[in-house]
């Protein structure tokens, strides 16, 4: 038996190997090696698939918040309302563009920003909302949407964790990242698309937007050598757009595996005291980018996190500082629901790739120490 790993990248590599060795190879004997025709191809194939009017291929998920906000050209000091329990990329981005971050609390079961604390930190200076859709589902959009309508504010919906899941309540319904003014997302290794490196794709269904994110990745150039605005360099690499291409076309059973996973946890743990499994937002499907448990106590995540350890299980803790209590964006807010998630969670193991047998290691291992250590 193979190690357990988080994710695994070389089985899912060696399951696709030929598709991608020969997208590979194909880019390296044409040498378009920057805006190749992979990439149109790659942001062609999103678009349909996702049915947004626009996908514009970037460097990474970071960049593309970025961009996204570069795009919106808000005011200096302008308030951008964003959850405190989730990766640190927006809150960076935001910081480096002269903008406010405003930590929120999230809902604490589903993990998701909450709606009431939304409304509660709008303010005169507020300008836009900028929803994570965390783990692997979506906030919910609908009620987002009716807020930002009626305080004339911008979404930008991070989807770097939940490309692919879907919005449905109340006839309101979209693909994640396609709802709001603009989308981004991360093709990090790690994601349920993951490239062999950076990557990353913003989704808009603005046309002015879409061709001003276009330019501003490409050093703010329509026609080279003619910089109109101020841009990056944040394009997305041929190479990558063509493993992502090898891959995209098993994105949906990539989804339905990892569905499958979360339901043998759920099915299993599900009755175990001192831990909750994670709860769905019925509002969104899942495409369970994580798992994450709830234990107890901090004291319960420590040592059962040390116990999985020492039985060569790995898990990880997402996230155990909470962005308004990092060094680097610290703000005096009381979010105690956030500051108690990242006490308590756990995530475990979860990709396509993940043998039954491994999964019954990690259930029994879990089961096992939840009993012994009553
Ligand atoms: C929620 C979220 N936003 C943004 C990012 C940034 O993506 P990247 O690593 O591609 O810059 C990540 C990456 O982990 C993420 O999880």
């Amino acid at each position: 038996m193979t190690g357990i790993k988080m994710v695994d990248l070389q089985a899912q590599y060696v399951r696709y190997q030929s598709d991608i060795d020969e997208n590979v190879l194909a880019v390296m004997r044409d040498g378009a090696f920057i805006y190749g025709p992979q990439v149109a191809e790659l942001e062609r194939a999103l678009a349909l698939r996702y049915n947004v009017r626009h996908v514009i291929g970037c460097a990474n998920g970071t960049d593309a918040l970025q961009l996204a906000f570069m795009a919106l050209e808000l005011p200096q000091g302008s308030e951008v309302i964003t959850p405190s329990f989730s990766y640190a990329a927006l809150a960076e981005v935001l910081l480096l563009l002269g903008l406010k971050p405003v930590f929120v609390e999230v809902n604490p079961v589903t993990f998701l920003v909450d709606l009431g604390a939304i409304k509660n930190a709008i303010t005169p200076n507020t300008r836009a909302i900028a929803p994570v859709h965390l783990f692997g589902q979506m906030a919910s959009m609908g009620a987002i949407m009716e807020l930002a309508h009626q305080h004339n504010l911008f979404v930008v919906e991070d989807t770097a964790q939940s490309m692919g899941s879907q919005y449905c309540f109340n006839g309101e319904h979209g693909f994640a990242g396609t709802i709001g003014h603009i989308g981004t997302t991360s093709f990090f290794p790690s994601k349920n698309l993951g490239c062999f490196g950076d990557g990353g794709a913003i989704f808009t269904q603005d046309d002015a937007l879409a061709s001003k994110l276009r330019m501003l990745a490409n050093h703010g150039q329509k026609v080279k050598y003619q910089h109109d605005i101020v841009g990056l360099n944040s394009r997305l690499d041929t190479l990558q757009a063509s493993i992502l291409l090898a891959k995209l076309p098993h994105l949906f059973e990539f989804e339905q595996s990892r569905n499958a996973v979360a339901k043998r946890y759920n099915l299993a743990l599900k009755n175990c005291s001192r831990i909750a499994i994670p709860e769905k937002n019925a509002e969104s499907s899942h495409v369970y980018h994580q798992y994450t448990l709830i234990c107890e106590s901090h004291a319960l995540r420590e040592s059962l996190k040390a116990y999985l350890g020492n039985n060569e299980i790995p898990s990880m803790v997402y996230y155990p500082i909470p962005l308004h209590k990092q060094k680097a964006y610290a703000q005096h807010v009381d979010l105690p629901i956030t500051d108690d998630l990242c006490n308590r969670v756990l995530s475990l193991p979860i990709c396509p790739e993940l043998q039954e047998s491994h999964q019954d290691k990690i259930i029994k291992t879990i089961q096992e120490y939840l009993e012994q250590s009553q």
